[in-house]
């Protein structure tokens, strides 16, 4: 049966038996169908138990299974080896996000700022009798921010995550953009002081890593760019009473 090489960073920083990472290499069957993920799963239950990794739902929408696979950003689960080329697959965490363990990344900072933000619909006006209906104009601005499934790809990429820990980084603002452009959402002056500033899309300056990383395909940086054009309004609003 052909095999592939799968070669992995691994790690235990909290443990003193293992404070520098290493690469392991294992042995796994080949098939055409094999994705990554179904790789690791192979290892961990065959070759090595103790092998760590995050996954749930295997279909490319929980963005819990976000790696650093043969130089790139990908999920785990939505690659398929035969694409990768080669018989070697590499794998490590995703680069300059902190560790727990071999191939888990500490997401609590990430998804912190995403909180921040609000990420939720905020409605001021009294409930209404009927649902909100949107039309089919309003409802496509929402097309690219609303498929962000929060991996964090774009956040790991970031020389400005990089450069100031406090920056709520591409993924919480694309959130802000969702909301914003949404015609059913009332939270703009709730939302406006938490991004519009030095740790929101100020620090934000147009690298666009974030876009190369995502692995569905989205534009965080476009998002980001709205919100500043946004902010210059509200500023103009403010002065002139008009935008
Ligand atoms: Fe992941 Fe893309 Fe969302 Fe960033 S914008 S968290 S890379 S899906
Ligand atoms: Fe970072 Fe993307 Fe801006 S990589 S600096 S958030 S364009």
């Amino acid at each position: 049966m052909p095999t592939m090489t799968f070669r992995i960073r691994r790690q235990d920083p909290h443990s003193k038996r293992d404070p520098e990472p290493r690469w392991d290499e294992f042995t796994v069957p080949y098939e055409s169908s094999l994705t990554v993920l179904e790789g690791l799963f192979y290892i961990q239950e065959k070759l090595d138990g103790s092998l760590s990794f995050r996954y749930c739902c295997r279909a490319s929408v929980c963005g819990s299974c976000a790696m650093y696979i043969n130089g790139a950003y990908r999920l785990a689960c939505q690659t398929n080896v035969k694409h990768l080329g080669g018989d070697v697959v590499t794998v490590a965490p995703m680069p300059r996000l902190p560790l727990v363990k071999d191939l888990v990344c500490d997401m609590d900072d990430f998804f912190a700022k995403y909180e921040y933000i609000k990420p939720w619909l905020i409605r001021n006006s009294p409930d209404p009798e009927q649902e909100i209906r949107q039309s089919p104009k309003e409802r496509k601005k929402l097309d690219m921010p609303i498929d962000c499934i929060l991996c964090g790809c774009c956040y790991s990429s970031c020389p400005s995550v990089w450069g100031e820990e406090n920056y709520l980084g591409p993924a919480a603002l694309l959130k802000v953009h969702r909301f914003e452009v949404d015609s059913r959402d009332e939270g703009w002056k709730e939302r406006l002081p938490r991004w519009k500033n030095e740790r929101g899309v100020y620090r934000c300056h147009t690298i666009m890593n974030c876009v190369e990383a995502c692995p569905k395909e989205l534009n965080p940086t476009e998002g980001i760019q709205w919100l500043k054009l946004e902010a210059v309004h509200a500023v103009r609003r403010r002065l002139f009473g008009r935008s």
